[in-house]
């Protein structure tokens, strides 16, 4: 492998996870009895092709963080870093990119809350990039129609929303976690966009680069709301049956 196609994994886990409810910062809360940080840290040490892993933490729980990879058990073969995480997502995944050794050449950015992503998907992610796509998001097509709607304002909760618009279903897809760069890319993206985004692909997308779109996975979910907790404890638990512990 050339020095070149090393692959890290930015995993910003610094937000509160404010939509879960009020407890522990999201990435530290347990499933099954471990925190889903370790979870998602796993997912990405699982793939032979990642070498490094940082970890963007909760910005007053770095120490805590630095703890917890050592008191679990995690490949001998990949690398850990932790650094404080930042106000916004752009920022964290900023914060863990300013961390990266040289000699990375791929970056994949993975969220905390996305525990589950199985192994295969991280590698078709990595695949994608190293055969020359600047940026390659996993994605699922819709289950649901989706409306575009003039939303009605934080001071009307709950009005009726006029729809302005029905985009095809069949050309939408719902993206996930681990996207995949070309480091040079990534960093310049995040050196040049300064509008709020929600995902790293669109900053690429605003380079004026080609971003595509390899298929997702239905367990790359993400944690957001308390219902998501039960389904990510089920999923664990079909797995654990099927291992046979
Ligand atoms: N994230 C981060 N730094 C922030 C905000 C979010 O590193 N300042 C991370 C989260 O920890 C999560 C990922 O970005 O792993 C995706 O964000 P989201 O699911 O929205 O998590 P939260 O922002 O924690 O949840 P909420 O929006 O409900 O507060
Ligand atoms: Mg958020």
């Amino acid at each position: 492998m050339s020095e070149e196609s090393r692959t890290a994994v930015v995993i910003p886990a610094a937000g509160r996870g404010v939509r879960l409810g009020p407890g522990a910062p999201k990435a530290l809360r347990a499933l099954n009895g471990t925190p889903m940080l370790i979870h998602a840290v796993r997912a990405m040490a699982a793939s032979r092709a990642v070498s490094l892993v940082v970890v963007v933490a909760p910005p007053e729980g770095a120490a805590e963080v630095k703890t917890l990879l050592a008191d679990h058990a995690l490949p001998e073969r990949t690398d850990f870093l932790v650094v404080p995480g930042g106000a916004t997502r752009q920022e964290s995944v900023k914060l863990g990119l300013d961390a990266l050794p040289e000699g990375i050449g791929v970056v994949l950015v993975h969220d905390a809350a996305r525990p589950l992503v199985p192994v295969d998907t991280v590698d078709g992610v990595i695949e994608a990039v190293r055969e020359g796509a600047p940026a390659v998001v996993p994605a699922l097509p819709l289950a649901d129609t989706v409306k575009q709607v003039e939303p009605a304002g934080p001071d009307k909760p709950g009005a009726p929303e006029p729809v302005v618009a029905t985009p095809e279903r069949a050309r939408l897809r719902a993206v996930q976690t681990p996207q995949g760069f070309d480091r040079d890319t990534l960093v310049r993206a995040h050196a040049t966009v300064t509008d709020n985004v929600t995902d790293d692909a669109s900053m690429v997308e605003q380079l004026g680069l080609q971003v595509v779109v390899v298929p997702g996975h239905e367990e790359a979910f993400k944690v957001t709301r308390p219902l998501d907790l039960v389904l990510a404890e089920a999923v664990l638990a079909r797995r654990r049956a099927n291992d046979g512990f």
